[in-house]
């Protein structure tokens, strides 16, 4: 089909923008209506001038939006490669900002709610701090480098060995005794980069919610942590309907090994802990199936029987088929059973479910471990902690055995959930108090001063850069910030020393708009005016 069209057309019809997709928002509804306006004259116009009743303003349309569309495969051909973020990694445009500045409100005011604190520190960390030898994922995805002092350094995938490393700077590694009052609750959330295969819920940059007790050896700091990532699950509508906490301890997982001989500190031939090894080999069993797992373990000296015993142990439905399979109640398994019964008075036992399969995949953890999943089972790992009673040790020396636990969120995976179940709040406009626009580039100077007058009153206001005649187009600008009042700066007014303000939100009797002149030294009472104003 030769088109009738012409490139002037074809730019004409692109720059009414794109067609939306969905429910438009209130603040889209506006722009809609203006884009069929735009469109239906144009259609019309060219159905007349073509005269030609096979060309109807049905297939024009189609037409035109076939061309925009060729024009923006072609224009994105040519786009240069270096536009786009690197593979992995996102940009957070102001309406997505504003959905993760909500998500981030959220956890910080979950972690307030249990008395923790903030803490941060530079997304550069020693790659020394990752280099545990124990086959894990982590260390292979490092984004590491040598900088140009000759050291080796990496973007940090996970923030547990940074916070380990502030409270060894805090600690006479001598004595062990860290010179700030435990237990300590702290809480951040660090950006963390891991090369990975990007997939649903996984890129190469995530930020994590990270809340961990330092200094508290028993599980009622296990079950704050649970708490409080039950707490944000209820705050931000995401119901134990959706989501659960699967829990096991791998202080279990070490009496099973045990029962084979392999004890805890035990070390295989590259020195390499030989439980740690174990759990992150046992942690593949989903992705790479029990022969293989058994293959790996038998590298690091489990025997195949040992081995069979093990994955066995690993189906065990609820704890006491687990303390059964064990042959004894070990202090971790009463341990558990403990956290299970305290879950009931802190009122999360509806999320929480034993689980003997998880292990985790990070090498330092040494009891009880978690992970939050979707009950539907479609997204990969909402949440993952555990306890990890040595990693200080590791980094500090023998006197530094200050038991630690906690967990790390992502902000992926939540949003995925969020969005599936249409749980994300909308967020409109910009939230500005006042708009104020100049009529004219002579009165720009006065529509400053107001502006300054305004926000040193603590207003937010978005002084329009270009003035502008026609009042219309400043409402519109108003109505789609969301603002609460628009400011004409006209000259009449200014001429007596006033200035019209119009709020948006109250009417009068007649139902027309609230609009008061002030005086312009008297712009710290305008609230007072306008109420004046309505109550008459
Ligand atoms: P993790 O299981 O490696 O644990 O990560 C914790 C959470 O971070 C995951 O459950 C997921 O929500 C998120 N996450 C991890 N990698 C990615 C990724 N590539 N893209 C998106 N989200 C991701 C840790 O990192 C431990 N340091 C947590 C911890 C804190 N344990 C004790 N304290």
């Amino acid at each position: 089909m030769s088109s009738p069209f012409t490139s002037e057309h074809v730019a004409e019809w692109a720059s009414f923008g794109p067609k939306l997709k969905g429910k438009p928002t209130p603040e889209q509804q506006l722009a809609a209506q203006e884009r069929k306006e735009k469109c239906t004259a144009m259609k019309t116009r060219l159905a007349k001038e073509l005269n030609d009743p096979t060309w109807t303003e049905k297939k024009i349309e189609k037409e035109l939006d076939r061309l925009v569309e060729e024009g923006v495969k072609e224009e994105d051909s040519a786009r240069p490669e270096y536009l786009d973020g690197p593979s992995g990694t996102r940009d957070f445009y102001p309406p997505e900002m504003k959905v993760q500045n909500w998500l981030f409100d959220n956890f910080r005011e979950s972690a307030k709610a249990f008395g923790f604190q903030e803490y941060d520190a530079p997304v550069l960390e020693h790659v020394k701090l990752y280099e545990r030898k124990a086959g894990e994922e982590i260390v292979d995805q490092m984004y590491n480098f040598v900088d140009k002092d000759g050291k080796h350094v990496t973007l940090r995938p996970e923030m547990t060995p940074t916070l380990a490393r502030m409270v060894l700077n805090k600690t006479n590694l001598q004595t062990g005794e860290v010179r700030l009052t435990l237990p300590l609750k702290w809480f951040s959330i660090p950006q963390c980069w891991r090369f990975e295969t990007t997939q649903r819920g996984r890129k190469r940059e995530h930020y994590q919610w990270n809340m961990d007790i330092v200094g508290v050896d028993h599980v009622h700091a296990e079950l704050e942590l649970l708490a409080a990532a039950c707490f944000f699950f209820r705050r931000i509508g995401i119901g134990s309907d959706l989501v659960g906490i699967k829990v096991n301890s791998r202080a279990v997982l070490e009496a099973v090994l045990s029962k084979h001989g392999i004890e805890k500190g035990d070390k295989d031939a590259d020195g390499g802990d030989i439980f740690a090894k174990a759990c992150v080999i046992i942690d593949k069993l989903d992705k790479i199936g029990g022969p293989a797992v058994t293959e790996l373990l038998g590298e690091i000296g489990v025997s195949a029987e040992s081995s069979a015993d093990i994955l066995k142990a690993l189906e065990a439905p609820d704890v006491e088929a687990l303390t059964e399979h064990i042959g004894e109640e070990s202090e971790a398994i009463l341990q558990v059973k403990r956290l299970f019964e305290l879950a009931k008075d802190y009122g999360i036992d509806d999320y929480l479910k034993f689980d003997a399969s998880v292990v985790r995949g990070l090498a330092y953890y040494t009891g009880v471990v978690w992970e939050a999943f979707d009950r539907r089972g479609e997204l990969r790992a909402i949440m993952g902690g555990g306890r990890y009673d040595r990693l200080l040790e590791l980094y500090g020396g023998d006197k530094c055995t200050i038991p630690c636990v906690g967990f790390g969120f992502g902000d992926c995976v939540i949003m995925e959930l969020l969005r599936d179940c249409g749980k994300i709040p909308e967020f409109q406009g910009t939230g500005v108090d006042y708009v104020v626009c100049a009529f004219s580039p002579d009165l720009y100077g006065a529509a400053a001063n107001i502006s300054s007058k305004l926000r040193a009153c603590g207003w937010s206001v978005d002084l329009m850069p270009t003035p502008k005649k026609k009042v219309a187009a400043s409402f519109k600008h108003a109505d789609q910030a969301g603002a609460r009042r628009m400011v004409f700066v006209a000259p009449d007014e200014i001429e007596k020393g006033l200035v019209r303000v119009k709020d948006l939100r109250l009417k009068d009797k007649d139902s027309e708009a609230i609009q008061v002149d002030c005086p312009l030294d008297e712009i710290h009472t305008l609230d007072e005016l306008i109420a004046n104003a309505a109550a008459n």
